[in-house]
C-alpha cells in the first residue's frame, strides 16, 4: 500500500535512495567487485554495437546511460524507439547485442522488435523490473531492477534504477576488457553518494513546490533546456511534466532553441534550465538561459553544486559525472508531482494512461 502517501508516484520517488542501495547489493561484492552475470558481461564483449530499444521513460533512460556503456565497454551505442523499429530495422553492425530497457517487461512495442532479433538469433538481455515478465522470458538474458513494484502509471524509480543497473553492467564489460578507467570508477562509492544526493534533494520538496506553484503550474506550456547528459534528463522531465500536469512540455537540447523554438517563449513561458556539472557545456547552457529571459520567460534552474550560481532556484549535490542524469532527474520529478497536485489531478492515473502498454 501507499501508507502515510496521498500518491504513489511520491512514495515512489521517496524510495530511490533505498533502490540505489537495493542494487549496490545485488550487482557488487562485499569487496566492491562487480556482480554481474559473466555471460551478459561476455556477450557484450563479443558485440561490436549495442542497440537499445525502449518506449516512453525506459527510452529516455537508455539515453541518459549511452555515454557511460559507450565510454567504459568502448562499444557503440544506438538507440531505437520501440514503436518503430517493429517496421524496417535499419542495417545493423555485424555483431549486434539488444538490450531490451522495460519496467513492466511486458511492452509490445518492444517484444515486436525482440521476436524480429530472436529470429534473426541476436543475443539480447532484457532489463526489467519484473521478473518472468514477457521480455524477460523472451530475451537471452535478464538482469532485474529490484526497484519493488512501480504501482504509479508515471515511471521515476524505474528509470534511475535502469540508469543504475547498466552503470553496473558498463562497468563490469570494461573491467573484463582490463580497462583501467572502469577499475577507478568505485561505482559502489559513487552510487553511495548518488543515493545521498538524491536524499538531500527529497529534503527540498517544500522549495520546489513554491517554484512549482510560482512558475510553473498555471502555465499552458513549458519547456526543458539542456545540453549533453542534460538534455537526456530534459527529454524525460518534460515527459514526466506533460503526462501528470498536462501541461505542454517540450524537452529541448537548449542550443536547438534559437533555431525555431525560441518563437514560442514569450512573457511569463517557464523555462527550466538543466546545468550539471560538465563544464564544456554549462557556459553554453547560461547563454541560452539568458537568450530566454531576454524574450520575457520565467526561468527555473536546476543546478549541479560546484556550477551554481547566486541566484540558482535548486541545487543538485555533486554526483560522480556518470550518475548525473540519477541525481538531476529527482527534482523534475518533484516539479512533475507538485504540478499535478497544484492542478488538483489524480497524480497517479493520469488521464489516457495505461501502466503496461500491451498493444501497438
Ligand atoms: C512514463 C511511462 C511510460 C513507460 C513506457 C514503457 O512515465 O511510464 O512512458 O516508460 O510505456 O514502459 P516499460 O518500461 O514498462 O516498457
Amino acid at each position: 500500500g501507499k501508507g502515510t502517501y496521498p500518491f504513489y508516484m511520491l512514495k515512489e520517488i521517496d524510495e530511490q535512495p533505498s533502490v540505489m542501495r537495493r542494487l549496490i547489493t545485488k550487482y557488487a561484492n562485499e569487496d566492491g567487485s562487480m556482480n554481474v552475470d559473466p555471460e551478459i558481461v561476455k556477450a557484450v564483449q563479443d558485440a561490436d554495437r549495442i542497440y537499445i530499444i525502449a518506449a516512453g521513460t525506459s527510452y529516455n533512460a537508455g539515453y541518459a546511460s549511452k555515454r557511460t556503456l559507450e565510454s567504459l565497454t568502448d562499444t557503440p551505442v544506438e538507440l531505437g524507439v520501440a514503436s518503430e523499429w517493429g517496421y524496417d530495422m535499419p542495417i545493423l553492425s555485424e555483431k549486434p547485442f539488444f538490450i531490451y530497457l522495460s519496467q513492466s517487461g511486458e511492452t509490445a512495442d518492444s517484444r515486436q522488435v525482440l521476436v524480429k532479433t530472436n529470429e534473426r538469433k541476436i543475443p539480447s538481455l532484457t532489463v526489467t523490473n519484473v521478473p518472468g515478465s514477457t521480455l524477460s522470458r523472451e530475451a537471452t538474458y535478464t538482469m532485474l531492477l529490484h526497484a519493488g513494484p512501480e504501482i504509479a502509471v508515471a515511471s521515476t524509480k524505474a528509470y534511475t534504477a535502469q540508469i543504475a543497473a547498466l552503470t553496473f553492467l558498463a562497468k563490469a564489460v570494461g573491467e573484463a576488457n582490463n580497462k583501467s578507467e572502469a577499475f577507478d570508477f568505485d561505482l559502489v562509492k559513487e552510487l553511495s553518494i548518488a543515493a545521498q544526493s538524491i536524499e538531500a534533494t527529497l529534503s527540498e520538496k517544500e522549495l520546489i513546490e513554491e517554484k512549482v506553484n510560482e512558475v510553473i503550474a498555471d502555465s499552458r506550456n513549458a519547456f526543458y533546456i539542456g545540453r549533453a547528459e542534460d538534455y537526456y534528463v530534459a527529454m524525460e522531465a518534460s515527459l514526466k511534466l506533460k503526462e501528470v500536469s498536462y501541461i505542454q512540455c517540450e524537452g529541448f537540447a537548449a542550443g536547438e532553441l534559437k533555431h525555431g523554438t525560441i518563437a514560442l517563449i514569450e512573457e511569463g513561458t517557464p523555462v527550466i534550465a538543466l546545468i550539471s556539472n560538465n563544464p564544456k557545456v554549462s557556459a553554453h547552457t547560461r547563454g541560452n538561459i539568458m537568450e530566454v529571459v531576454a524574450r520575457g520567460a520565467s526561468v527555473l534552474t536546476v543546478v549541479e553544486e560546484s556550477m551554481a550560481k547566486e541566484d540558482d532556484d535548486i541545487i543538485v549535490t555533486e554526483v560522480h559525472p556518470y550518475l548525473a542524469p540519477i541525481a538531476m532527474v529527482i527534482p523534475t520529478q518533484l516539479i512533475a508531482y507538485y504540478a499535478s497536485i497544484a492542478r488538483g489531478l489524480d497524480v497517479d492515473k493520469p488521464r489516457n494512461l495505461a501502466k503496461a502498454v500491451t498493444v501497438e
